[in-house]
């Protein structure tokens, strides 16, 4: 097959061929470049993007110092395996992530390449550190697809299917959220009921707990939520474990959304934004639990790689620069607004919610909270990217329409992208009641 193929449709043609299915598609659109909150196919259509390569690019597509550290990187040496021949920016980001992240005691990071690999070594730390083996993570979790990582994520189909059995010792209790009528009562209810019937709390190392789910709908915790959570780890010798990697790095308007409710975890994984588009991941936390194993125990052959860590060391001075965690919060409260008024047009937004930027759209079916309505979603997010704007959808229904622009989004762009919205809804709800 020739590969001057320029047609989508070509190209879906090839890739079904050749990528199994488990490999999901949102889009059937293939790239050629992408800048900032902009991406065009290789028919050379203008997308705007709402995805952000699902929360990676808040810095945005190809932004000039990410490229600038990336290739000053490059003709140097683009790999020589951390614990072989160590490289200063690896250090200089440790420093700066350790730094950043919440808490007033010492600290530690290391990198690793992907979020689930950052979920895998808090696990490994946290088990060494307590000596004990079970782990508690919530309903609707999504805490990525290696085998542990996966055992934690809260949601069965398409994550879980056919992989059984998981790896043992793993628990779900429920995650609060009052749209869905689970309180913040009920959710630490749910842990003590596991306390009682199925694991003994001298037996959990850790509890892994999303600051906003993300694949789960775009739920935000509460500051009552983590404080209760805290005391209850603090209770029983439990790690508190917050997995910020899909909302770490400005994208709820902190640069890490635990900020949001001051309480502090023991340790934090992150990954997405910190490499505006390079792969790392990284572990920050109590330098007491980090320094608990011995050498070798933990790393691998490409983690904290040298383009990575360049990049990364830009993408913090870029947040700062350009006051991306400002921008998150003017970001979200110009979606809320808009979609505060479409929801009192449309009844089928049954809830609109979000921290900063990351901010979402749940519907059912005539505003029946009983009744999610993935199918409007769906229809929103295929007519959207027709006339040119990429959505992605999440929630354990997938009912939630979930909003991830760069947080560089120029607002002209971002006005044109919610204009897109407004007017799908509004063709969707045409057809409804014709
Ligand atoms: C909260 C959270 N944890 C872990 C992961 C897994 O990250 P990765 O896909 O890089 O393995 C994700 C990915 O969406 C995530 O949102």
């Amino acid at each position: 097959m020739s590969s001057s193929a320029k047609s989508n449709t070509e190209l879906m043609e090839r890739r079904m061929k050749a990528v199994p299915r488990a490999i999901g598609y949102a889009h059937g659109v293939f790239a050629a470049k992408a800048l900032n909150s902009e991406i065009w196919d290789v028919e050379g259509r203008r997308y705007i993007d709402f995805c952000a390569g699902i929360a990676v690019l808040n810095t945005g597509h190809s932004h000039p110092k990410v490229l600038d550290a990336i290739s000053a990187q490059l003709p140097l040496f683009s790999h020589t395996c951390f614990q072989v021949v160590a490289y200063e920016s690896y250090v200089a980001l440790a420093e700066k992530v350790a730094e950043l992240a919440p808490g007033d005691f010492a600290k530690k990071a290391f990198f690793m390449s992907t979020g689930a690999e950052a979920v895998e070594n808090a696990i490994k730390l946290a088990r060494a550190y307590t000596g004990r083996s079970a782990i508690i993570s919530f309903n609707g979790a999504f805490h990525g697809r290696t085998m542990y990582a996966l055992a934690l994520t809260g949601k069965v189909d398409p994550y879980k299917t056919g992989f059984g059995p998981m790896p043992g010792e793993v628990y779900h209790a429920p995650y609060p959220s009052e749209v869905h009528g689970i309180s913040v009562d009920d959710a630490i209810a749910g842990i003590e009921k596991l306390f009682k019937n199925d694991v003994d709390p001298n037996r959990v190392a850790a509890i892994f707990v999303e600051p906003v789910q993300g694949e789960g709908g775009f739920i935000p915790g509460s500051t009552a939520f983590f404080q209760r959570l805290r005391a209850l780890c603090d209770r029983h010798g439990i790690l508190m474990v917050a997995d910020e990697i899909q909302t770490g790095v400005a994208r709820t308007g902190k640069i890490f959304a635990m900020e949001h409710f001051g309480v502090v975890p023991d340790l934090t994984t992150m990954a997405k934004g910190l490499g505006g588009g390079m792969p790392i991941s990284a572990v920050v936390g109590r330098a007491d639990v980090m320094d608990f194993c011995n050498p070798g125990a933990l790393g691998s052959t490409y983690a904290g790689h040298p383009l990575a860590c360049a990049a990364a060391l830009a993408v913090l001075d870029i947040v700062r620069e350009e006051n991306l965690c400002q921008r998150s919060l003017i970001i979200g409260e110009q979606l809320r607004t808009c979609f505060s008024v479409l929801s009192e047009r449309f009844d089928c937004i049954g809830d609109v919610r979000g921290l900063g930027a990351m901010t979402a759209i749940e519907f059912f079916h005539d505003g029946d909270r009983s009744r999610p309505a993935p199918e409007i979603a769906n229809a929103l997010k295929t007519e959207a990217a027709r006339r040119g704007l990429l959505l992605l959808t999440c929630g354990n229904y997938g009912n939630v329409l979930r909003i991830m622009t760069p947080l560089t989004i120029p607002y002209p762009v971002l006005q044109e992208g919610l204009e897109i919205i407004g007017s799908v809804m509004a063709e969707l709800h045409k057809k409804k009641s014709a």
